[in-house]
């Protein structure tokens, strides 16, 4: 029976190169060195035949030290190495443990150096297990990875974003054979695949699968609907089924649907007989009586249960998760179960503070949740696939998603890499636009329309469910070339509302009339937590607006001071608000991410786009998002009221809500209250230290209400569990903590920058720590940080089993704090 095990602990690393390792070899299976078994370990360095032994015993040798025996008699000797292996669980991203480094060769990328490093799983298999499939599945590593096995050579994998698996079966070690030996090269030096910081690893989860030889292909399921009719959902569950044997099987396939429920909704049965060593696709229809459907609101997901039947014993269960929705794309932008779905959505680059690319699922569903909370629907993966895991969170959390394929190139490696992004995702109801391509220099060309028909082509083959969508940008006097827009369903248009970008829409219009359009990306607003005056020396911008802008005057551009990236995030929803064909907004970017630190060079290391840092603590305009996409009555005023040395000084104040009315009051005296539009409303108060007061009105009525009160010096340290709600947490759950300083009656101190030691006791231990300062250097391993603005984040880890752990907090001068967290 199938078995699917999370493969990521008791791994062994090595930064370095511990090679070569020969890929070719001219005696099979005698690789040896540290792609087999090592001297202390069980099993052998070379599996040798009688032949083999012969060979040997006329040369009197034996394996030493973990050397091919073959290798040394043939002269493709491959090293045992010598190499010093320290154990690593996964996801593991090696970049967060290397130093910041001015190269400007790696400054985009997160500037990191680029290296080779090595994983190897020594690993067990039952002598049960003979005769099964067995393959090793891994969500993504970054980048080039060669991958060995027990002496032979598997293969590489060179896209750091799409997913890929290994047969092992036939090399494995089973029983007293001894142990075995996967062995992964990750070479980082070959190129990079974006201009953002994309890690380096083992950064994704890793699978042993094993099942019977008659089974459901990796990805085996493509699961439907067909269509919606008198009540029904008419299902489509198509299912690759593989014989791996040597002989003929014959055997019934059933699929079973669940409701969310766990109830029973729905079968159908088909027999078939499989050749040996061949595979096919069966194809069976299903309906489902009042199906409950899939949306934002209402996530409601359905299992399926695909079970192969032989001679009455069950030889394999494949389940698979699915949703039941309509998807469309007309002048009224994505229509979602027959209604119009304005999209609020930001583009995500997969980092995180403290543990780089290597994201749990937990921290994957912490940003979900900051996004979902901002009151944002849509996120899109930019610019690569997503982490499979990260789109089960957003099937169950009802966020709508844009998978993104890396490259438009159709050469047969990536048209592979095509194919595996649809063939894993189809049957992910949060996605709901396939993005072929972002900002490709060759965009237009007849090259590019040749290369894009046939991935589009592609893409429709393997799912007719979804539109294809493109993100262009389209500045002003550039080339319009009809051809190339018509291959897409949707043309998404980057930065259409930067006043950068001139009229060239109504031009694209005009040529493509029956055009459907999306706002794939759209404001790139810099700003850094915490800073209200610009900072060249800091690598700081303002976020009442940046002067360091790339709208530079002398562009003809109307206000150039204050506009940020590219473009206002008032200009990008103002935008969308007169143009509503364009389907919403993809907001440049939900996060703050490593690299790409524009507008500043080096000491900054990250950008500043992000609505929220890299820890994801809230910059002040996540509450004009949150004021246009939520309902519920809220206020936010900029900045804070701790200002020492400027008694007297005006300063202005920006207010963000979603009620008519704002009043400011300092000290209980009240400046007045203002009627409030579209974006914000402001005023200009000279500051007295005291309490600052910020009270919105509905109908009249006071509706909400935020105070900020001047902060004395510091005195304690306070953490806060910011990812969950409870001090409790599943074994294993990876977490958010937040540190911050108060002053002696307990208000916080914006502005405190301490450095910080943290520690985890008991079950536990501490994965990373951030503060979202783009400019910092400090380590995201090394157990001490600099708050900044106030905050910094610890990235924390449950260890299996119950107990409790303890991250403790502690820095010269201040009341230290303490957090205990009970493991379930
Ligand atoms: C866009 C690009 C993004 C990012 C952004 C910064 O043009 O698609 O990846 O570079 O600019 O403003």
């Amino acid at each position: 029976m199938r078995t699917r095990e999370l493969f990521n602990t008791d791994w062994q690393f090595y930064y370095g190169e511990a090679g070569p390792i020969l890929k070719t070899v001219n005696k099979s299976g005698c690789l040896g060195g540290i792609t087999s078994a090592l001297p202390g370990e069980r099993g052998e360095a070379v599996k040798l035949g009688p032949a083999g032994k012969f060979f040997l015993s006329l040369l009197s040798a034996g394996p030493e030290n973990g050397d091919s025996p073959m290798g040394v008699l043939f002269g493709t000797d491959n090293k045992a190495s010598t190499v010093r292996w320290r154990p690593v669980n996964l996801p593991h991203d090696w970049k967060t443990e290397l130093e910041y480094t001015p190269d400007k060769s790696v400054f985009m990328a997160g500037a990191k150096e680029n290296g080779v490093a090595y994983y190897r799983k020594v690993f067990p298999l039952a002598r049960e297990d003979e005769g099964k499939h067995i393959a090793v599945e891994f969500n993504g590593i970054c980048r080039s990875a060669s991958i060995w096995f027990n002496g032979c050579f598997l293969g590489d994998h060179y896209s750091g974003y799409t997913s890929f698996s290994f047969d092992l079966a036939d090399l494995a070690n089973y029983g007293d054979e001894g142990d075995n030996v996967l062995l992964v090269r990750v070479d980082t030096t070959t190129g990079n695949e974006g201009w953002w910081y994309e890690g380096a690893g083992i950064y994704r989860d890793v699978y042993l699968v094993k099942t019977d030889t008659l089974h459901v292909d990796t990805w085996g399921t493509y699961i439907h609907l067909d269509k919606l009719e008198n009540g029904s959902a008419l299902m489509i569950a198509e299912t690759t089924l593989v014989n791996r044997a040597y002989e003929s099987r014959s055997a019934r396939m059933d699929t079973l649907f669940f409701d969310d429920r766990g109830n029973k909704a729905g079968s159908a049965g088909s027999s078939f007989t499989l050749g040996p060593l061949d595979s096919l696709t069966l194809i069976q229809k299903i309906t489902l009586p009042e199906p409950r459907l899939w949306s934002p609101e209402t996530p409601v997901l359905y299992r399926a249960l695909s079970t192969i039947t032989e001679d009455d014993v069950v030889v394999d269960e494949y389940p698979s998760t699915f949703g039941i929705r309509t998807v469309a794309y007309t002048a009224e932008g994505l229509i979602l179960n027959g209604k119009p779905i304005p999209l609020k959505g930001t583009c995500v680059h997969q980092d995180f503070a403290g543990i780089g690319t290597a994201l749990p699922g937990d921290i994957h569903g912490y940003k979900i949740r900051k996004l979902l909370e901002m009151g944002s629907n849509a996120y899109r993966s930019a610019h690569h696939p997503a982490d499979p895991v990260l789109l089960d969170i957003c099937d169950r959390l009802g966020m709508l998603v844009i998978d993104e394929n890396r490259l438009l190139e159709s050469s047969e490696l990536r048209l592979g890499d095509l194919r595996d992004l649809i063939k894993r995702d189809r049957n992910h109801p949060s996605v709901v636009l396939w993005s072929l391509c972002n900002e490709e220099m060759i965009g237009g060309s007849s090259l590019a329309v040749r290369m894009l028909r046939h991935l589009a082509n592609e893409v429709r083959r393997l799912d007719k469910t979804r539109p294809v969508v493109s993100a262009e940008l389209l500045p002003p006097g550039g080339a319009l070339n009809p051809e190339y827009f018509k291959i897409f369903d949707v043309l998404g248009l980057n930065y259409p509302e930067s006043p950068l970008m001139g009229d060239n829409l109504s031009k694209i219009k005009a040529a493509y009339p029956e055009g459907r359009y999306l706002n794939s990306e759209t404001a790139s607003y810099f700003s850094t937590r915490g800073a209200y005056a610009d900072d060249w020396e800091r690598c700081q911008n303002n976020n009442f607006g940046s002067r360091f802008s790339m709208m530079s005057p002398g562009k003809n551009v109307k206000d150039p001071i204050g506009a940020g990236g590219t473009a206002r995030p008032e200009d990008a929803l103002g935008f969308y608000a007169a143009n509503p064909y364009t389907g919403g907004v993809f907001i440049w970017t939900g996060f703050d991410y490593r690299g790409e630190p524009s507008p500043f060079p080096w000491p900054a290391i990250s950008s500043q786009f992000g609505i929220m840092d890299t820890c994801g603590f809230p910059k002040d305009y996540y509450y004009y998002y949150k004021a246009h996409w939520t309902a519920a009555a809220l206020i936010h005023v900029m900045p804070h009221w701790t200002w020492p040395g400027r008694e007297g000084e005006n300063i202005r104040l920006r207010v963000f809500t979603n009620c008519e009315e704002a009043e400011i009051m300092v000290n209980g005296s009240s400046a007045g209250r203002k009627s409030c539009g579209q974006d914000w409303t402001e005023w200009e108060l000279p500051y007295t230290p005291g309490v600052l007061e910020a009270v919105a009105y509905r109908d009249g009525k006071e509706a909400a209400r935020e105070i900020h009160r001047t902060a004395g010096a510091p005195a304690a340290l306070v953490l806060e569990p910011e990812s969950w709600t409870e001090t409790l947490l599943r074994a294993g759950a990876a977490a958010v903590v937040s540190v911050s300083v108060l002053d002696r009656e307990g208000n916080p101190v914006p502005a405190a920058d301490n450095s910080v030691s943290f520690e985890v006791t008991g079950n536990g231990r501490l994965l990373g720590l951030g503060n979202g300062d783009p400019a910092d250097h400090g380590g995201d391993t090394y157990p001490v940080r600099r708050l900044f603005a106030g905050k910094a984040a610890a990235i924390i880890e449950a260890g299996a089993g119950k107990n409790s752990l303890i991250l403790k907090a502690a820095s010269p001068g201040l009341t230290g704090a303490a957090l205990e967290v009970k493991i379930r």
